[in-house]
């Protein structure tokens, strides 16, 4: 079998057997198929599809390609969540402690930054000494001992993923529904879920951008989950406009301290309230969504949510005085505020803009090798539906170079569409 037949196989929209498909991500792991051959093929997934076949079969050679984690000695349940990823998604910082402090165990692998949407990992490491590279051992112990971890991709599980994702984040190759099914799925299989909620981001600054597509993606996912197993449920939540007001390592990290102590924007908790509520009832810590809200709510309220952030920074080699005073996190040099140049209704903040101009400002990657600028990025001021008035500040920039602070500047106002008419607001979740 040669990996270039392969490629040409997909190229021709043909449908490539296991045995393919097993052979290409072996090859691929083990360092025999070079990851110029790996981009062309992808590639040609994504421009030519694959069927739930193909794509189950590379899920499971993905999870096969590493070591399964086997939490049954540790929890009752192993529930994880999954984003698919957005512009201004810090949900898992919030929800993660939150549903931990609400008696649910939770341990979860994360990834980082991938083409405009940002990632859970990066923001993690804007907190001085926080190790993102607990071995499985060591993920065992800290989720018995206290109930939550929040780490990168082990390299012995599903590691055809974690070279896969970094080479479609710098290839254009992310956008395709099943090379996002197969990447989901075979993580989460591999880190040894028994139950996983998933949020299939849809619109514009998500790789779903309609509908069709994330209920596709959702139904792709949860078919894959069943085959393996796992009980999977997906909401479809709105990435039209960025979640919250923070875009941007640092300051996504500092937005969701703030919601695991109450505040933050009221988007942003009202999301991480529904998903939590969701892993909660699904993790059977809750009888329903409405207890599990309760609990959620009760878990911030009384501060045991932020606590467990604490407990998980500290846990995890973080100077946890950052957390204590977010102040202290990497700070941009150059801070802008813009404002409304007009009076209006707000109809549009474009989130893939948004998500592409902090990319551009440093907060994301163009290549595989670049190192992220923490500090840099976005605090958006306003929600689609707002009545804004002229003079009003628009959104801040946390810029590190005036040529980019510009050049951002330009984009996110152009993101922003105004209207003479009242604009209906955004929904959080579709379904
Ligand atoms: N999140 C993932 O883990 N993988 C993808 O491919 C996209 C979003």
């Amino acid at each position: 079998m040669r990996a270039v037949d392969i490629i040409i196989n997909k190229r021709e929209k043909g449908e490539l057997t296991q045995e393919e498909i097993n052979f290409f991500v072996q090859g691929f792991v083990k360092g025999d198929i070079p990851d110029y051959q790996v981009s062309a093929w992808a590639m040609a997934v994504l421009l030519n599809g694959m069927t739930p076949q193909e794509t189950t079969d590379l899920t499971l050679a993905m999870v096969l390609s590493g070591r399964i984690l086997d939490l049954s000695g540790v929890v009752d349940i192993a529930v994880d969540k999954h984003s698919s990823g957005g512009v201004g998604d810090k949900t898992t910082l919030t929800v993660l402690p939150t549903v931990a402090a609400c008696g649910l165990p939770v341990g979860k692998m994360s990834g980082r930054g991938l083409g405009f949407s940002g990632g859970t990992l990066d923001k993690l490491e804007s907190i001085p000494g926080y190790r993102v590279d607990l071995n499985t051992d060591e993920f065992k112990k800290q989720l018995k001992e206290k109930g939550i971890v929040l780490t990168g991709q082990s390299m012995d599980l599903a590691p055809a993923d974690g070279k896969l994702y970094a080479l479609r984040d710098v290839t254009g190759t992310v956008p395709s529904i099943p090379l996002i099914a197969s990447s989901i799925m075979s993580k989460k299989i591999a880190a040894g879920a028994n139950a996983i909620v998933l949020d299939v981001k849809v619109g514009k600054g998500a790789f779903m951008e309609t509908l069709d597509m994330a209920r596709e993606l959702a139904n792709l996912m949860t078919q894959i989950g069943d085959l393996a197993g796992r009980k999977t449920i997906c909401l479809l939540s709105d990435m039209n406009q960025p979640l919250g007001n923070a875009v941007g390592n640092a300051l996504e990290v500092k937005e969701a301290i703030d919601a695991l102590k109450g505040g933050g924007s009221a988007d942003f908790r009202e999301h991480c309230l529904h998903v939590s509520a969701h892993m909660l009832a699904v993790g059977k810590r809750a009888r329903d969504l409405d207890e599990g809200r309760r609990l959620a709510e009760k878990a911030i309220a009384d501060g045991s949510a932020f606590e467990k952030f604490r407990v998980l920074v500290q846990a995890q080699g973080g100077d946890v005085s950052y957390v204590d005073d977010p102040d202290k996190l990497p700070r941009a040099k150059f801070v802008e505020v813009v404002k409304v140049h007009r009076s209006g209704w707000l109809s549009q903040v474009d989130a893939r803009s948004v998500g592409e101009a902090s990319v551009a400002l440093g907060a994301g990657r163009a290549k595989k090798s670049d190192a992220v600028d923490h500090a840099v990025g976005f605090l958006i001021h306003h929600k689609v539906g707002d009545r804004v008035e002229k003079g009003e500040p628009l959104f801040t920039i946390h810029a590190n170079d005036e040529k980019k602070q510009a050049e951002a500047r330009e984009r996110v106002l152009a993101a922003h569409v105004f209207c003479d008419e009242p604009a209906s607001s955004l929904p959080l979740f579709y379904e």
